[in-house]
């Protein structure tokens, strides 16, 4: 299927928000031969200019102005606006019977659009396991994984449209979302919070003239390490002192942590932790060895102060 082609038989729609996840979208969708009609957002000078760009008729401020013949509305507001938004939506004449609608929030269910589901429209989550700018380019859907969960029919129709834009489609139970979207909450932003301590960490040390940042100090060790993710597994792919059981040198660092970052003490601690049991379950580490070293990680989390505290 080329890409021009994969909305032949697609219903028109609607996209509500101009925002990073709307921008992307809308200009996927445009491009792959979707009938993008209609761009509703608060500001309706930049649903304009997002409907100029995706050639949609139809830009406005006003739920009211939606399409009679829009079969699918796509919410790509904030959490927090989707209740509302869709109470407003809902507020209008449409065959919401004939409708299925979405919205892109991680964290909420298709229980966030109840309003709509009152008015017989079919409602589901549909969330990008991506991260948006206002810059990301369409083809930032290519082969993501799209997180579905809603009504059997919507789910369906939520496949197709993944599918459509060039992405795979998971299905989820509302109660699985919620474990989903924590565990994509730790590997994007975890990941890049990890940069911002590792920033931390050498902000301490006295490296002398320091014309590199710490992400380009690292890149190598990561992506090096990414790439051994990416080919194997975490169990394969961990090296390091607490693979190794290497107790002293845990010492060490959690001294150095003590005297130059106390606050990052359980942080370190509670990721050795989970390195020693990886390490564990790939058979490299002993597991005697490995639980005198979660006592001694487990006392140092005890005995660390909370923020509350603090
Ligand atoms: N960005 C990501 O990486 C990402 C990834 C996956 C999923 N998501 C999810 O996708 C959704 C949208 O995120 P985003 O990053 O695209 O947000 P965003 O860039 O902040 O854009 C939100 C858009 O919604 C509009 N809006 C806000 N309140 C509204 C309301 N009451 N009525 C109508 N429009 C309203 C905003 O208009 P104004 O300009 O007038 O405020 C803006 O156009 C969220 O549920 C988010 O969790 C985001």
């Amino acid at each position: 299927m080329s890409d021009d082609t994969a909305f032949d038989d697609a219903s028109p729609i609607a996209v509500v928000g101009v925002g990073a996840v709307a921008t992307a979208l809308a200009r996927r969708l445009s491009a792959r031969g979707a009938p993008v009609r209609a761009i509703l957002t608060r500001n309706e000078t930049a649903a304009r200019t997002l409907a100029d760009r995706v050639g949609a008729p139809i830009a406005s401020a006003e739920a009211g102005a939606l399409p009679a013949d829009i079969r699918l509305v796509m919410l790509c507001v904030p959490d927090d606006a989707i209740s509302d938004v869709a109470t407003a939506l809902a507020a209008v004449s449409h065959p919401w019977t004939r409708t299925l609608v979405g919205h892109t929030s991680g964290a909420r269910t298709a229980e966030a659009l109840a309003p709509l589901a009152q008015k017989g429209a079919s409602p589901f989550s549909f969330h990008p396991l991506q991260t948006f700018t206002p810059d990301t380019p369409p083809d930032a859907f290519d082969d993501i994984v799209v997180g579905i969960e809603g009504t059997p029919d919507a789910v369906s129709a939520g496949r197709a449209l993944a599918r459509g834009l060039g992405a795979r489609p998971l299905a989820l139970t509302a109660r699985d979302k919620a474990l989903y979207h924590c565990a994509a909450t730790l590997a994007s932003n975890g990941l890049v919070a990890l940069m911002a301590v590792v920033e931390e960490i050498l902000g301490a040390a006295d490296l002398g003239d320091r014309n590199a940042s710490a992400v380009d100090l690292m890149a190598p060790l990561v992506e090096q390490t990414w790439g051994n993710l990416a080919s194997g597994t975490p169990e394969g792919s961990l090296t390091g002192p607490v693979a190794r059981g290497d107790e002293a040198t845990v010492n060490r660092h959690l001294d150095t942590l003590r005297d130059d970052a106390p606050n990052l003490v359980p942080l370190y601690a509670a990721l050795s932790t989970e390195m020693a049991r990886t390490a564990v379950r790939g058979g490299q580490l002993d597991a005697d060895v490995a639980e005198n070293l979660l006592h001694r990680l487990r006392e140092v989390l005890q005995s660390s102060p909370s923020e509350s505290d603090s």
